[in-house]
């Protein structure tokens, strides 16, 4: 059941990615560093690892039995889960569901303005360029995903956004957007990886709005530790 961890394969601004025996299997080590625009500002956030380790943890083999494939295998520690091996795909796929963060800035729509329909973006996964905003036609011409990747990355990313939306809905929590990032195992099947949490969602309180995410390191809100310990009781609860 264990899979030691052999060579690192890949450091990120939030986890380690760590080559195993196997090699169809990876081990992801989730770090407690936090980092905002593009790595210009940078803290620990106490305990974020674990968080966030534990609710994707959680979503992931739910997401599985609501027909969308992930690389999640099993968690190994408070901060290690065991994955499928996957080809990073650089295209970050967001679901908005409320206008919010670069949306509203580049817009200029209210922070809050409710979507009449869930909208879509991809950028180009890339630090040294901000993860720009990129169409799906820039992703085929620079070779990024073919056409048939995308449309099955369209259609995976709405059945995360029709299961998260009343799942979160049931725990007192809006929605309000999120980034997803998907892979290609061996066979070129397209798979959900990455992880689902308060670093890379906007979660809003029902009842008061207020924000329980990154949000709160990102504008310097104060109770980061709090807002994150919060969503996991609250992700980890039964639906009410
Ligand atoms: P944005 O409004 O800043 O573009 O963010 C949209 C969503 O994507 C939000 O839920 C936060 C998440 N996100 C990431 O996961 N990684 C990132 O690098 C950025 C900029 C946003």
């Amino acid at each position: 059941m264990t899979a030691s961890r052999g060579e690192l394969k890949y450091e990120g601004k939030a986890k380690r990615v760590y080559a195993t025996a196997n090699p169809a299997e990876y081990v992801v080590e989730y770090k407690d560093d936090a980092t905002a625009f593009n790595g210009v500002k940078k803290a620990q956030i106490g305990g974020k690892g674990a968080i966030n380790n534990a609710i994707t943890a959680h979503l992931f083999p739910q997401l599985e039995a609501a027909g969308v494939p992930t690389h999640f295998i099993e968690l190994l520690s408070p901060t290690e889960q065991r994955v499928r091996a996957v080809t990073i795909i650089p295209v970050e796929v967001i679901v908005r569901n409320v206008a919010a963060g670069s949306f509203s800035k580049r817009l200029s729509v209210e922070e809050g303005t409710e979507l009449s329909r869930p909208v879509v973006e991809y950028c180009y996964k890339s630090d040294a360029l901000g993860d720009p905003l990129i169409n799906t036609d820039t992703a085929v011409a620079l070779g990024w995903a073919t056409p048939e990747q995308l449309s099955r990355i369209r259609e995976l990313a709405l059945s995360v956004q029709a299961f998260l939306v009343p799942y979160f809905a049931a725990r007192g929590v809006k929605l309000i957007d999120f980034k997803l990032e998907f892979g290609t195992l061996a066979d070129g099947t397209v798979v959900l990886a990455d992880e689902i949490s308060p670093d890379t969602c906007r979660f809003w309180d029902a009842q008061t709005n207020e924000k329980m995410d990154k949000d709160r390191f990102r504008r310097d809100l104060g109770g980061v530790e709090d807002a994150y310990a919060e969503m996991l009781r609250r992700v980890t609860a039964p639906a009410s």
